[in-house]
Parts: C-alpha cells; sequence; structure tokens
C-alpha cells in the first residue's frame, strides 16, 4: 500500500493531470507506439485517431488516482475495462509498457512541474492501479477458459452464413473451426473480431455485440459497414467483413464478455431501445425474454433512418405476433422514404414515450451517441430512477 506522503501528493497533483491530460495521454500513446509499434496490433487506430480512446484512458487514470486510497470503490468501473482488455488479449507484460510511458509523457510535458517526489509517487500509485488489472483480468482470462465451451485468448471460427439485414447491415453466423463446443453468454455481451485485412500492416480488433440468444450452436454478429465520413475513413474491420470475408471464411474471435446485460432476476416490465446498429444487444435481449419462462412484458423500441436501414424487420414482427400477449414492437423512421409506414417520424421524445411505455420498467438502450443522449434526457425526465436505466456504448465509454 501506499504511504500517506505519497497519496497526498498523488491526489494534489491530479487537478495537475486534469489540465494537462488530453496533452499527456496524447504524447503518451505517440511515444509508446514509437518505442512499442507491435501495439498498434491491440488498439483501435480509429480511436486514436478521433481521440477518443486519449480521452477514455485519461479518464480512468484521474479517476484511479483520485481513488487511490479507496480503489474498491471503482471496482465496478475497473471490472467493465478488464472486460475489455482480457477480450483484446491485454497481457500482465503490457502494463510496464504502458507505465513507463506514461510517466515519461508526464514528464515531458509537465518539464520542471514533474518533480522526483511527483514522478516517483505516480509511478507507484501506477503500480499499485497496474496491479488491480492485473488481478481482475487474470481472473477473467481464467474463467472465460474454464467456462463450458471456452478458451483462452483466440480462436479461429469459420463464417457459416453471411445474412444481409438491411442495405448497411449484415449478420455473420461463426462457428468454431476446431469444430468443439462454444461457451455460453449473456444478453447484451459481446465478442471481439481480429483481422489482419490484405494490405494493412497491423491485425485490427473490434468487439461486436452478440444478436441472438444464447443456445445456439454458433455466434451471431450483425455488423454496419462504417462508410467514410468527412475526415473519418471507412471502418477497415466493418468493410472487410463485408466486402472480402465470405461464407467459409475464418476470423479469430475471442470469448464472450461485457457487463452490459440483461438483468433476468426481476420480473418487471422491460423496455428496449435502439437506434441503428445498437440493435443488436436488445435483439439478443429480446429474444431470450421470449424464448425463456420469463413472463415480462416487453416493448421493443427501434429507431433507424428509414426502411431500407431497418434491419431484422420481418424477425422482429414474427416475434411479436407470436408473443402478442406480452410483446410490443415500434420503429421510429427519421426520415421515412414515401410510402413507408411506421409508428413515428422524426425522434424518440418523451410525450411519445409516454404513449408506449411503462416508467416503472427496467429500462435498455444503445446506439449513436445523440440518439443515447435523448433517451437518458428523456427517462431522467420521466423521473425513472437510475437503478432501472442500462445503457452501453459502442466505443470507448462516452459520458451522456
Ligand atoms: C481500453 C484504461 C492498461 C490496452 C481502455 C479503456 C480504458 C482503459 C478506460 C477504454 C474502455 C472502453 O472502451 O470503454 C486503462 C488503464 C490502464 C490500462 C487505467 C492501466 C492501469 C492497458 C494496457 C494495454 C491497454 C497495459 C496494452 C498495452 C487497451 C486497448 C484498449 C483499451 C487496446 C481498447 C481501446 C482501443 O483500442 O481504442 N483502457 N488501460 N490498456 N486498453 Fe487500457
Amino acid at each position: 500500500m501506499l504511504d500517506a506522503k505519497t497519496i497526498e501528493v498523488i491526489k494534489s497533483t491530479v487537478p495537475v493531470l486534469e489540465v494537462h491530460g488530453q496533452t499527456i495521454t496524447k504524447q503518451f500513446y505517440q511515444m509508446m507506439f514509437k518505442n512499442h509499434p507491435e501495439l498498434l496490433n491491440v488498439f483501435n487506430h480509429a480511436n486514436q485517431r478521433q481521440g477518443k480512446q486519449p480521452a477514455a484512458l485519461a479518464n480512468a487514470v484521474y479517476a484511479a488516482a483520485a481513488h487511490i486510497d479507496r480503489l474498491e470503490e471503482i471496482l465496478p468501473v475497473v471490472k467493465n475495462i478488464a472486460q475489455k482488455h482480457r477480450a483484446l488479449g491485454i497481457l500482465p507484460e503490457h502494463y510496464p509498457i504502458v507505465g513507463e510511458n506514461l510517466l515519461a509523457a508526464i514528464k515531458t510535458v509537465l518539464g520542471d512541474a514533474a518533480t522526483d517526489e511527483i514522478i516517483d509517487a505516480w509511478a507507484q500509485a501506477y503500480g499499485v492501479i497496474a496491479d488491480v488489472f492485473i488481478s481482475v483480468e487474470a481472473e477473467m482470462y481464467q474463467e472465460a477458459e474454464q467456462q463450458k465451451g471456452g478458451w483462452r485468448g483466440f480462436r479461429r471460427f469459420v463464417v457459416e452464413r453471411k445474412v444481409k439485414e438491411s442495405d448497411v447491415i449484415t449478420s455473420f453466423y461463426l462457428k468454431p473451426e476446431d469444430g468443439g463446443e462454444i461457451a455460453s453468454y449473456l444478453p447484451g455481451q459481446y465478442i471481439t473480431v481480429r483481422v489482419k485485412p490484405e494490405g494493412q500492416e497491423f491485425t485490427h480488433l473490434r468487439h461486436y455485440s452478440l444478436s441472438t440468444s444464447a443456445g445456439h450452436p454458433y455466434y451471431r454478429i450483425s455488423v454496419k459497414q462504417e462508410d467514410a465520413i468527412g475526415d473519418n475513413p471507412a471502418g477497415v474491420v466493418s468493410t472487410y467483413l463485408h466486402e472480402q470475408i465470405q461464407e467459409g471464411d475464418t476470423v479469430e474471435i475471442s470469448a464472450p464478455a461485457g457487463d452490459f446485460t440483461l438483468d433476468q432476476s426481476k420480473q418487471i416490465p422491460v423496455v428496449l431501445l435502439s437506434g441503428g446498429v445498437g440493435l443488436t444487444p436488445m435483439v439478443s435481449m429480446l429474444e431470450t425474454l421470449v424464448e425463456g419462462d420469463s413472463n415480462r412484458d416487453v416493448v421493443y423500441i427501434h429507431a433507424a433512418r428509414c426502411g431500407s436501414h431497418h434491419a431484422m424487420k420481418e424477425h422482429i414482427d414474427q416475434l411479436t405476433r407470436e408473443h402478442a400477449d406480452r410483446l410490443r414492437s415500434y420503429h421510429v423512421y427519421e426520415s421515412p422514404a414515401a410510402g413507408e409506414s411506421c409508428d413515428k417520424t422524426g425522434f424518440i421524445d418523451l410525450p411519445w414515450l409516454k404513449t408506449v411505455a411503462d416508467p416503472k420498467a427496467d429500462f435498455y438502450f444503445c446506439g449513436p451517441v445523440p440518439f443515447m443522449r435523448a433517451v437518458n434526457q428523456a427517462l431522467k425526465e420521466w423521473g425513472v430512477p437510475q437503478e432501472r436505466i442500462h445503457f452501453e456504448f459502442f466505443g470507448p465509454a462516452d459520458s451522456l
């Protein structure tokens, strides 16, 4: 454990880091990738470009530093990050590399203000934080491996089927190449795909939510093809999966992970809201709710740009017909094409939500950030308590 003096130094420098945090982490990434280019095999280059990952890491470091004498309070956050690290294959030997480069970046940015005492305190604090991550991740690696059908690291899966769900979303049905069993998962969890498209120097990893209930002999992910928009180039992995990967080809994946999951211990109604490709964990939750023993009332609300972007419509319509006693589904189109029908035009808002959902329900939502902000805001205004609001970001966690 750290001594009182070190804790004081750490806490008094948190505000300084908050001011320089992004500059430090950007500097840190530049240094680390220069010294260890092999790490470009695990980091998401798009997140780097957009500055999302530096922000996420900076925030995590402040949070950890501010709680250095009571790290147990931030354990849920640590576990969420550790799930992603485990899914990406981050190992104990990577931690000293991050530590060394982070300290070097702090020194470079703070200059003379970074006294030996400060640097030494941060080195100690980083060691403590890293040890927490390493031990939480060790447990997660063990769980993933020891679970029935589970495995450690990456395993090759064959794309058994590739099904177009809309103009922009395609599903991939994945079966293990070794013919063995696959690990079960909780609705809402994701798997991590590792590919090396031709012409790319590094491997690329992406998390994709599983888009069907567990219990099948395959995993299914449903991927949106991310086109180039403005300064952001087209998605490397989504383009590769859509355009290059064919039925019979293989990809590597790591075992299911993630803590955005349906709480199945409850009996209250459930409202599932999704925007665009955010429907993937919601469809998994929906299937689980209607297939199992639960009698919970379910409202499924999906927002899409228009009919041609609306994935899995037939499937949801069929489930709604089959479970009409307790499932209702609605779709909201931002700008429907001529002749397209929908339950609401424009965006989901509170007055409309009040007409279709029960405020005493558990709410789960996932989608683009503006969609998530609007839904979160509406639920807060409606007085839905925080413990019944559950959401997940695609990409590095942001704040609503
Ligand atoms: C993701 C924190 C160590 C590799 C993240 C995220 C945070 C974080 C907050 C974003 C999670 C999200 O997506 O919401 C930390 C902290 C560390 C640490 C506090 C040290 C105590 C490491 C190490 C490595 C690593 C040692 C490997 C060299 C990654 C990668 C991602 C990630 C590859 C995915 C993000 C991307 O590719 O854009 N980490 N991390 N992290 N971390 Fe760490």
